[in-house]
C-alpha cells in the first residue's frame, strides 16, 4: 500500500544569520490512508515545524515530501497552494478563523479557491457545519462564538474540499480539558469515518486516543 503522506529524510534549517537552528533532522515518516496518529513531543521539539512542512506550508532544507505517491519537491507556490487546498486541511490551535465573518463564510472560504461550482457552496457548507453541530450558529459572526464552536467551525472549514488529510496543531491546546475532549472527539469521527487524520500535540493523554505515536525529540524520531 502506497502511504498517503511520506516525509523522506527530511531536515529543516531555520538561519537566524549568525546562527542557525537545526530544527529537524532526517526525519522519515510514511502514514497510511486512515490512520490516526499523534506527534508528540515537548515544546520547541519540532513539531509545529514538521506540521508545517509535511502540509505543505513550508519547504524543507533537504528531503522531499510525497503526497499520494506524487513528490512535492520542485513544485511551483502556485502549484503547492493548489495541492494543499483539495487535499490537506488545517487545524490550528488558534482557530485562524476570519473574525466579524459568519460561520458559514468562514467554511465557504476554501471553497472560491477551488472548482467547486458557486451554486453548491451554501448547500456543500451547511452540510460541513451540520457534521460538527453547528447547524443552529450558521450566521454567527466567529466572535461570537466560544472557543470549542470556534474550533469546530475550523474543523468545518478544513474539510470542506474533502481532503486525503486532516493536519491539527495543538487543536485543543486553546480550549478547557472537556472542550478539548469534545473537539478530539469530532477528530475521532471523521477518523471512522476514513479520513487520514495527523495530530500535533505536547499533551500525552491527549495522544493516547491515536493508533500510533511519532515521538519527537530536538529535531528526531527517538519512537
Ligand atoms: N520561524 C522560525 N525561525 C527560527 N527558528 C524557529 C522558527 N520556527 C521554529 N523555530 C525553532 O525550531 C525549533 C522547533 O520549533 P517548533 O517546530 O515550533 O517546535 P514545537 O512545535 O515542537 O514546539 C525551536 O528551537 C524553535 O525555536
Ligand atoms: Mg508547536
Amino acid at each position: 500500500m502506497t502511504p498517503v503522506l511520506q516525509a523522506q529524510n527530511v531536515s529543516k534549517i531555520y538561519d537566524m544569520g549568525t546562527s542557525k537552528i537545526e530544527a529537524l533532522k532526517g526525519v522519515n515518516i510514511g502514514i497510511n490512508k486512515g490512520e490516526f496518529v499523534a506527534i508528540v513531543g515537548k515544546s520547541g521539539s519540532g513539531k509545529s515545524t514538521l506540521m508545517h512542512i509535511l502540509g505543505l506550508l513550508d519547504t524543507p532544507t533537504e528531503g522531499e515530501i510525497i503526497l499520494n505517491g506524487v513528490n512535492t519537491k520542485g513544485m511551483s507556490e502556485k502549484q503547492l497552494a493548489a495541492v494543499r487546498n483539495s487535499e490537506i486541511g488545517f487545524v490550528f490551535q488558534t482557530f485562524n478563523l476570519l473574525q466579524r465573518t459568519t460561520v458559514l463564510d468562514n467554511v465557504i472560504l476554501p471553497l472560491k479557491y477551488s472548482d467547486v461550482p458557486s451554486t453548491e457552496w451554501v448547500r456543500k457548507a451547511k452540510e460541513m457545519i451540520e457534521l460538527v453541530g453547528l447547524q443552529d450558529r450558521l450566521k454567527n459572526k466567529s466572535n461570537e462564538l466560544s472557543g470549542g464552536q470556534k474550533q469546530r467551525v475550523a474543523i468545518a472549514r478544513a474539510m470542506i474540499n474533502d481532503p486525503s488529510i486532516i493536519l491539527a496543531d495543538e487543536p485543543t491546546g486553546n480550549l478547557d480539558s472537556k472542550t478539548g475532549d469534545e473537539i478530539v472527539n469530532n477528530f475521532l469521527r471523521l477518523n471512522s469515518r476514513g479520513k487520514t487524520i495527523i495530530l500535533v500535540t505536547h499533551d500525552n493523554d491527549l495522544a493516547q486516543i491515536a493508533q500510533r505515536r511519532i515521538v519527537l525529540k530536538d529535531g528526531s524520531i527517538v519512537e
